[in-house]
């Protein structure tokens, strides 16, 4: 594993954004994992702006042959709803570049039968092989929607969400009562099929869950720490996120 400490949002986003970029110059038709979430915003931002100020030239960075593949979505909201992960993924970067929205993949959160839809999913994104799976975490140590006590070997599945993380995701509601209850979210062993992941975190608030996830046994009770088990991981944390670190025995890099 490989752990990236940055001082800034704005070098943490470049850091990210580059490796993102690398995949998707190596590989054109790259499959792209992408997360939700506050932590994620400021890459996609940063990948918009690489992605604008290239547009003019022949070597320009462009999305038009990547697929993405989201890692969850809320169950019950109408698919118009603006906080459905679809549409925030929409509005805060799919819009902004080449990438046509009949190549991003999602849950369909709206589905009459969420468990058929959840393996149908699942099945899709074990055949999209990811190349590169973009993950934040929960304060709780979750990884996508899966909670504290979700199997290691989990697949795409409907789970209920922990009180915490509603509590966490109520800031995009009017109240707190409109958060969903239930998400259908890739299960751990699922995120894990991807190549290459890289874990982001920022904060303060984050960083007892990220010194556990790096530094303490793997467990589903802290679902994080199953990444230790992937061969191809970079944790990359501001300084606030990475301050319960001991760091002995990682290779780490302080930018
Ligand atoms: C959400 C998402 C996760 C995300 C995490 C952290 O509920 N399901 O995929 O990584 O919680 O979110 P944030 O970056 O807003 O702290």
């Amino acid at each position: 594993m490989t752990v990236h400490i940055h001082q800034s949002e704005s070098d943490l986003a470049s850091a990210v954004s580059d490796i993102v970029e690398q995949t998707i110059r190596s590989s054109p038709d790259a499959k792209l994992g992408l997360a939700t979430g506050s932590t994620i915003e400021p890459i996609y931002r940063e990948l918009v702006s690489r992605y604008r100020m290239a547009g003019q030239k022949p070597d320009g960075l462009s999305f038009a042959n990547v697929s993405a593949y989201l890692l969850d979505e809320y169950i019950g909201l109408d698919p118009s709803n603006p906080e459905t992960y679809r549409n925030v993924i929409r509005s805060g970067f799919i819009q902004h570049i080449d990438l046509p929205d009949s190549s991003v993949h999602s849950p369909e959160g709206d589905s009459i039968d969420p468990t058929e839809q959840a393996a149908a999913y699942d099945a899709a994104v074990t055949q999209a092989h990811i190349d590169l799976q973009l993950l934040g975490i929960g304060r709780n140590g979750h990884i996508a929607f899966n909670e504290p006590g979700s199997s290691l070997a989990s697949r795409t599945r409907l789970v209920n969400l922990a009180n915490t993380t509603r509590a966490d995701n109520a800031r995009f509601f009017a109240s707190p009562d409109d958060v969903p209850r239930q998400a259908i979210t890739q299960g751990i062993a699922t995120i894990l099929s991807a190549q290459q992941i890289i874990l982001i975190a920022i904060g303060q608030h984050k960083a007892d869950a990220v010194a556990q996830a790096i530094e303490g046994p793997v467990t589903s009770s802290l679902p994080a720490s199953a990444l230790q088990t992937h061969p191809r991981v970079t944790y990359v944390l501001d300084t606030a996120a990475a301050s319960k670190l001991t760091l002995s025995g990682v290779d780490r890099e302080v930018c």
